[in-house]
């Protein structure tokens, strides 16, 4: 006999809207699995949608026999903005298999490092702001973060400058893709009549979309009318062909995956390194052991690509930092739709599941699972993330870039411009957390992807003796 799910119980029709802050919903679902345990379920517009909490079943769901992505939530809604892309696009729709075959090679290591000295042009800027604003300016930690990663993703993967650096308003791009994540967020639990109450809601969603597919379809005619022989995702997403087929992708296509990829490419890059940053001023210790391993392996030469491969404390700190603070906070997936029958059964056969249930994975949970982290599970410990250790983790257990083919196709990109950009910073400034009233607690923003709220610091050029 089949258990019912724990659960707060809702109201008719609405459900478990009111359980749930949308300013803030990951936070929400969290103290929900405080309170009901590590499975429940809630009811939005008419659906009800499991929850998952621990690692002992995200094991379990990480089967890809048995379970597989559902595009749902806020996903489905961002759909649209970029259709049937690569991170929106239902696993059985042709877009994804032809998207993800042409787009692999152009995404693994050996093409990523060819991206180095792209990065390094980037990171260079930011360290040249930094140096040129002086001790005492303040610094918006995310903010420029965010103008970095998205410079970078937009230089290495389509060949262009946005050129935020240079001007004090971020690119439009940014406030329209905030505007957009934001909105599908929101539409995500409301019954979709409820959009036509809310007109300006819409008229805004609307121009925002219209924003980020211009964008897009700008750089796309500027490399049609200069075409280059750079191995890059534009020249990939353009004259790649499918090696299953032959086929290449349609205009729309193109476009739709040139939007996911400025967007998937640097909030989530620029969350992460925010993170870090946070863990850095907070904690000294942590700051000089990483600045410290940089000293020794860079000294003060220019930074190579295989000065990268040799920082495995600063590669800790990044991996411990995406453990706390996972910046794709929600895996969604669903029963296998090749499973025989009603569908299948989780935590060893106790619930029921059916075929297009959803269960969201709620990674901070899942990655601060007491039974694997021990009682400091919540503590920042770079020192449990390093290479002999991190091997010895049950698996299933640290999965900030999702799972098996759906995983994270950008993995290998986030990575080599993660661990430049710390090594670089980290070689030249020392920091200060900006907070003159000495209160600050880490708050988290959250749009499809987290990043601290709030966070300022000051830079100083460091003093090298030779
Ligand atoms: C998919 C996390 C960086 C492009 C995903 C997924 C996660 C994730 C969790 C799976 C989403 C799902 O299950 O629905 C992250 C994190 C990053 C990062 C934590 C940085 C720290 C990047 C970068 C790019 C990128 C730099 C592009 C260069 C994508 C794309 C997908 C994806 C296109 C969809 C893949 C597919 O479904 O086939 N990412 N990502 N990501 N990511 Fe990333």
């Amino acid at each position: 006999m089949a258990t019912e799910y724990p659960g707060p119980k809702g109201y008719p029709f609405i459900g478990n809207i009111f359980d749930v802050d949308p300013t803030s919903p990951v936070a929400s679902l969290e103290k929900i699995a405080e309170r009901y345990g590590p499975i429940f379920k809630l009811r939005f517009a008419g659906m009800d949608r499991i929850f998952i909490a621990n690692r002992e079943l995200m094991d379990e769901v990480c089967d890809e026999k048995r379970f597989t992505k559902i595009v749902a939530g806020p996903q489905l809604q961002l759909r649209n903005c970029v259709g049937d892309s690569l991170f929106t696009a239902h696993s059985d729709e042709p877009n994804w298999g032809l998207a993800h075959r042409i787009l692999m090679p152009a995404m693994g290591p050996l093409a990523i490092r060819g991206m180095f000295d792209e990065m390094h042009d980037l990171a260079s800027q930011l360290v040249t702001k930094w140096a040129r604003f002086g001790s005492q300016e303040v610094i918006d930690v995310s903010a420029d973060f965010t103008r970095l990663t998205l410079d970078t993703i937009a230089l290495c993967s389509m060949g262009t400058r946005f050129n935020s650096f240079y001007t004090d308003e971020m690119h439009p791009f940014v406030g329209a893709m905030l505007g957009a994540l934001q909105e599908s967020g929101r539409r995500a639990p409301r019954p979709a009549w409820a959009n036509h109450l809310l007109p300006a809601a819409t008229a805004q969603y609307e121009e925002d979309i219209r924003t980020l597919t211009e964008t897009a379809t700008e750089l796309l005619a500027a490399r049609r009318a200069n075409p280059s022989k750079k191995k890059d995702i534009l020249n990939t997403l353009i004259n790649g062909r499918d090696p299953k087929t032959g086929e290449k992708m349609s205009d729309k296509s193109i476009l739709n995956n040139m939007v996911v990829f400025l967007i998937a490419g640097h909030e989530t890059t620029s969350g992460l390194l925010s993170f870090l940053f946070h863990y850095f001023l907070k904690h000294p210790l942590v700051f000089q052991t990483a600045q410290g391993e940089v000293d020794r392996v860079v000294g003060r030469k220019a930074i190579t690509i295989e000065h990268l491969s040799k920082l495995p404390y600063l590669e800790a700190c990044l991996r411990e930092t995406l453990r706390l603070h996972p910046t794709a906070p929600v895996t969604l997936l669903k029963p296998h739709p090749d499973l025989p029958g009603f569908a299948t059964t989780l935590a060893r056969g106790q619930y029921e599941i059916r075929k297009d249930q959803a269960i969201a994975c709620l990674l901070t949970p899942i990655q601060r699972d007491p039974a694997v982290y021990g009682a400091d599970a919540n503590e920042f410990r770079a020192e449990r993330m390093l290479d002999e250790n991190f091997v010895k983790l049950p698996k299933n257990s640290w999965k900030p870039f999702g799972n098996g083919l759906r995983g994270c196709i950008g993995r290998a990109f986030a990575w080599q411009e993660s661990l430049l950009v710390l090594a670089m910073l980290l070689q030249n400034f020392n920091f200060e957390l900006y907070d003159p009233s000495s209160t600050y607690e880490l708050q988290i923003k959250q749009t499809l992807t987290l990043k601290p709220g709030n966070l300022f610091m000051r830079a100083a050029v460091r003093e090298h003796v030779d």
